[in-house]
């Protein structure tokens, strides 16, 4: 997960979102079992933010990694990101010492400003690269950057020098709303920062749209692995599909070994057109 070369490697190209999980005592048990059973059946890449829950998504987290084992730290890769509101340099490390005490994982993985807000990116970073010097988090990245932010980033990183470089952006990202690829995926593939796709079921409706769930009757999947399988198609992706349904948790999970053809391609190009391919409707 750490590779020599300083840049970060996920174990495996589906880790599990954690949105709304958290939110309500009554689904407590059901939550934290659910991510147990995530890390049970082979889940290695865990997705939380201090937002989610105000911090009760982190203490699903916390209680299934209990259960997990401490001395296994090390299998696992654990994101989470500041709010903007927190994100001066002293802000960005109080927010990241809370989180790792809710979570009580010693130290996060990766750890990501979660949207550009108002404190300038320099500070941010200082945060950061106080985390990393003194071991809290791994490697650092950004959530709902675009480019021109990306840009003023990576200006920022190097003016101050940094020696580490933001690895990784998550981004909104799934057949039905395919708008980074226009510019933003390029760019990124360009400068070396992952995509990290979330919302990959479109918050659950792909699941129900009749074309995947065709594509998935075909070949024996759900719709959902198609939806899954059809963001891994770039290889420098990753996907973070929520959810607290064990069945589905291993469903999503097996995603990752399927491989769809150029004609199942084509079918869902058809059906939710890239962002650069003019409608009909525009060319009139
Ligand atoms: N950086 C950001 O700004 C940002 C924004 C949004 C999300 N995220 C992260 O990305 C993660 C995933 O995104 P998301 O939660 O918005 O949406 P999602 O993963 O696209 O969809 C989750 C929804 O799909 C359902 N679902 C999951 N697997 C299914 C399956 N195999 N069959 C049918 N339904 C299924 C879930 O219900 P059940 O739980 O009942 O199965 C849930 O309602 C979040 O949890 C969070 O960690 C980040």
């Amino acid at each position: 997960m750490h590779a020599p070369d300083g840049a970060l490697r996920f174990p495996g190209r589906i880790g599990l979102g954690t949105w709304e999980m958290g939110v309500d005592a009554g689904q407590r048990k059901q939550e934290i079992a659910a991510v147990k059973h995530a890390l049970d059946v082979g889940y290695r890449l865990l997705d939380t933010a201090e937002m989610y829950a105000d911090g009760g998504a982190e203490r699903i987290i916390g209680s299934a990694l209990q259960a997990f084992g401490a001395e296994r730290r090390a299998e696992l890769c654990i994101v989470s990101k500041v709010l903007p509101g927190n994100a001066s340099r002293n802000g960005t490390t109080r927010a990241c010492e809370a989180s790792i005490e809710r979570m009580g994982c010693d130290y996060l993985d990766l750890y990501l400003l979660h949207w550009p807000g108002r404190h300038p990116l320099a500070e941010t970073l200082r945060g950061f690269h106080d985390l990393m010097q003194r071991g809290l988090i791994r490697h650092f990245g950004v959530s709902n950057f675009d480019v021109d932010n990306l840009q003023r980033w990576l200006q920022a990183q190097e003016r101050l020098g940094l020696p580490a470089a933001a690895q990784c952006n998550q981004l909104y990202y799934c057949i039905s709303a395919r708008g980074i690829e226009f510019q933003l995926l390029p760019w990124q593939r360009a400068h070396a920062i992952s995509t990290m796709a979330y919302s990959p079921l479109g918050r659950g409706s792909l699941t129900r749209h009749p074309l995947l769930q065709r594509l998935g009757r075909e070949r024996g999947v759900s719709a959902a692995q198609i939806a899954l399988a059809w963001c891994l198609r770039e290889p420098e992706v990753t996907a973070i599909p929520k959810s607290v349904d064990p069945v589905r948790i291993e469903d999503n999970l097996r995603a990752a070994e399927l491989r769809l053809t150029g004609a199942e391609l084509e079918r869902i190009d058809q059906a939710f057109p890239p962002p650069h391919s003019k409608r009909p409707l525009e060319m009139v």
